[in-house]
């Protein structure tokens, strides 16, 4: 292990406590005739609390008028041009009226009965007129290969954000996976709609940003610009992230104040507003699995108010690999990276605390971001030393940053992902360029200043994960907004 600069950074960051945010292949062409005000957020797609290969959620967010009633809005989709259109099985939606932002519904329809890795077509009506129609491809069943995108840190407002957004959409991915940190700073619905919709929903494809959501679903992970801000007198638009994602509540159920839930915080007016919005997303949509094609996902919080000691919830990430016994790939996916080399955020190590239940549960890789770069592991096991120091600071001097946890590593330093395709251990990404600035580009050309477990360090350009699953291979491509390949390597089973 390289000791100097960590310990620096260690110790730095022990004396000067952070605050506690820091700063199958669709070709979708879309129509959108809605008529000015039809929307206040277009048209996208989710794989919804039960997903199957033949079922996605299309979600909308409209005006809350009093002048709009249920009927107003139906969907249709249809496999191909000459078959007739079927309405959408169930339709509703969820007044959202929270203080910051004008009332508005979310409204959720179940697309069912598609052809799993089928192309179709949607259109959604509002008084019998179609106001928007988009293409897009059902999931993938277990023999069907299928594309995943990774990106985190992503819906910053930078001028690098979008460019990336439009290699994601050349991609052509049917899946799209963002560990963390959606939107800045705060998580807040208006920030949602300045940074996140209009980049990666925008109306045609150009280098501002690309029509993705609504022909690819996106599966996210709660980070810490998205999920830590519990003060809804301060933000009463803040915890977007359970009222816009539709994901699976799966998870365990964990209590205000409880291991893994942090209380909220405001008058009593605003939690009710905000509790009433979110349902029952709120507060159990952070710990959820899925299966893709032939691959389990698993999605967990990493934030810091998580304590990763706590038995339940470790007991419900073991039990839940297990579970996954009959996929051929097991993909796990948090923000808070274990094993980072950047000198920003090295002492944030508390997810090394799962490394062996990750181990023993067979998983393939982990996707996280938080850090602004790209990092790929060898493949490794760890042995945590009991459960590391705990780091605590803010203002309160009681707020937890994570936890420094050393161990006992064993590398597979033969794994190349090319002449040699079988890792011992897990390979842990970090995939955290999505957007916001980067992080340590200083150490790109520095290897030296990587930790021993590093194999690939990329922190001079934004970059995606572009992951290939055929089978029993997996082929994982790390490519800038200009398409050129940083990172290549193979998993054969
Ligand atoms: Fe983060």
């Amino acid at each position: 292990m390289k000791l100097s600069r960590p310990l620096i950074a260690l110790a730095w960051s022990l004396l000067v406590f952070a605050p506690l945010v820091q700063a199958g292949n669709p070709t979708p062409r879309a129509v959108s005739n809605a008529p000015d005000g039809a929307f206040v957020v277009k048209p996208y797609l989710q794989i919804g609390r039960t997903p199957a290969p033949d079922t996605l959620q299309l979600l909308w967010h409209a005006p809350d008028t009093d002048t709009d009633t249920d009927a107003d809005w139906s969907v249709e989709h249809r496999a191909a041009a000459d078959r007739p259109w079927g309405k959408a099985d169930t339709l509703d939606f969820v007044p959202v009226a929270v203080a910051g932002i004008e009332p508005h519904r979310v409204y959720r329809a179940a697309l069912t009965g598609l052809v799993p890795g089928g192309s179709f077509a949607y259109r959604v009506l509002k008084g019998g007129e179609a106001v928007f129609s988009a293409e897009a491809r059902a999931p993938k069943r277990a023999d069907q290969p299928f594309r995943f995108v990774a990106f985190g840190d992503c819906g910053a407002g930078t001028p690098e954000q979008k460019p990336l957004a439009h290699r994601a959409y050349l991609s052509k991915p049917d899946l799209a996976v963002i560990p963390g940190d959606m939107v800045y700073e705060y998580g807040l619905i208006s920030e949602y709609r300045e940074k996140f919709w209009p980049v990666y929903n925008a109306e045609s494809p150009t280098e501002s940003g690309s029509p993705l959501l609504r022909s690819v679903p996106f599966v996210a992970a709660p980070g810490n610009h998205d999920t830590e801000i519990r003060d809804l007198d301060k933000y009463p638009d803040a915890l977007a992230y359970y009222l816009v994602w539709d994901q699976p509540l799966n998870g365990p159920l964990g209590e205000e104040g409880g291991p893994f839930v942090p209380s909220l915080k405001g008058s009593e007016a605003n939690q009710r507003a905000f509790t009433k919005a979110a349902g029952k997303a709120y507060p159990r949509m952070t710990n959820f699995s899925f299966n893709y094609g032939n691959a389990h996902w698993t999605i967990v919080d990493s934030n810091p108010y998580v304590d990763w000691t706590d038995a339940k919830l470790k007991e419900w990430v073991a039990a839940d690999l297990a579970s996954a016994k009959d996929a051929t790939w097991r993909f796990v996916a948090f923000h808070h990276p274990g094993f980072n080399s950047a000198n920003e955020h090295i002492e944030q190590q508390h997810m090394r605390l799962l490394a062996p239940i990750l181990e023993a549960g067979k998983v393939d890789i982990v996707f996280s971001g938080h850090v602004h770069n790209y990092q790929r592991s060898f493949p490794l096991r760890f042995e945590p030393l009991k459960q590391g120091t705990l780091m605590v600071g803010g203002r309160d001097r009681k707020t937890v940053r994570g936890r420094v946890v050393p161990g006992r590593w064993t590398l597979d330093q033969s794994f190349d992902g090319k002449t040699d395709t079988s890792p011992e251990g897990v390979i842990y990404i970090v995939t955290g360029a999505g957007g916001q600035k980067l992080y340590n580009p200083e150490q790109n050309d520095d290897p030296d200043s990587w930790q021993k477990f590093t194999d690939k360090f990329v922190s001079n350009a934004h970059s995606l994960t572009v992951a290939d699953v055929d089978g029993k291979t997996l082929t994982i491509r790390q490519l800038t907004a200009e398409g050129k390949e940083v990172d290549r390597f193979v998993v054969t089973k």
